[in-house]
């Protein structure tokens, strides 16, 4: 399985920080918000890994990343000229992804759990179509919302609803099999001219290839999309490294842990990694 990062956008939301930052970049406390969603994909033993971004941004991400050798990853680097939507990513990535299942992750998700890795490792085991993943939110209005029957068997998908028909928020992490690109490629823009993300899921639904798997109540998960956010995300990994002792994000740690590198990783002299545990 092949991994996207999509750290595109202008992050809108975070003007004026954006203005001339690309949004992945800023800071989720100690690391950049991209680490983060790297390191999902890393806990899933996925290690060639495509970051896709603005084209005047691009640099910085190589910048801070290199090609991944250190941590045993391959990166590749690809530009998406306009923000066309989610689903473009599968479009710019086609040749990169080959014949091979991919992994969409969004770059401004934030995951926390103590089984995840384990989780998204099973499922990658047991893909077929796209497996979506559910987190039960007290602003369902602000994501794509899946509903489900009874049996847990997804019946509609709907990007921001004025009134949802649950409360579970579908996460920006999105498992598919190759067919996902020529559907992406067949979807036609929204009425905000985009490849939307929840149109090519709602593709698998229809032709009953779609699995949603509920992260569970004990992941933790942020869209570190507004001001708010960022900040709760910033403090919640505060607390968890200093007061809980626990490690999020240190991918010199996970490409140790994951086997993707035989001995200590030498950091690329960022602080995040180079400084010592505060436990
Ligand atoms: C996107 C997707 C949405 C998903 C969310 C997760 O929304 O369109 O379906 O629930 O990511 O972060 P965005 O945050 O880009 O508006």
């Amino acid at each position: 399985m092949r991994g996207i990062i999509l750290a595109g956008g202008h992050g809108t939301r975070l003007h004026p920080v954006t203005r001339a930052v690309s949004k992945q970049l800023l800071p989720v406390y100690d690391k950049p918000m991209i680490y983060y969603p790297l390191s999902v994909l890393m806990t899933a033993g996925i290690r060639e890994i495509l970051i896709i971004s603005n084209p005047e941004h691009l640099d910085a991400y190589r910048q801070l990343l290199g090609s991944g050798a250190e941590l045993g990853l391959e990166l590749s680097y690809l530009p998406q000229d306009k923000p066309r939507g989610l689903a473009d990513a599968l479009i710019v990535g086609q040749d990169f992804v080959g014949d091979e299942q991919v992994a969409l992750i969004l770059g401004d998700n934030i995951f926390y759990g103590p089984h995840l890795p384990e989780l998204l490792r099973a499922e990658r085991g047991r893909l077929t179509g796209c497996t979506l993943f559910g987190h039960t939110v007290p602003d369902p209005q602000r994501f794509g919302v899946a509903e489900l029957d009874p049996s847990g068997r997804v019946v509609s998908l709907e990007e921001k609803p004025r009134n949802p028909r649950s409360d579970l928020a579908v996460v920006g992490l999105y498992f598919y099999d190759n067919e996902a690109i020529a559907r992406a490629a067949a979807l036609a823009p929204s009425a905000r001219g985009e490849l939307e993300i929840t149109d090519l899921n709602r593709t698998f639904v229809d032709s009953g290839e779609a699995r949603l798997v509920s992260l569970g109540p004990d992941c933790v998960w942020f869209d570190t999309g507004t001001h708010d956010s960022l900040l709760t995300a910033s403090l919640f990994v505060q607390n968890l490294q200093q007061r809980e002792g626990r490690s999020i994000a240190r991918l010199d740690e996970i490409a140790l842990a994951m086997g993707f590198v035989d001995g200590p990783v030498r950091s690329r002299a960022e602080p995040a990694l180079a400084a010592p545990r505060t436990h």
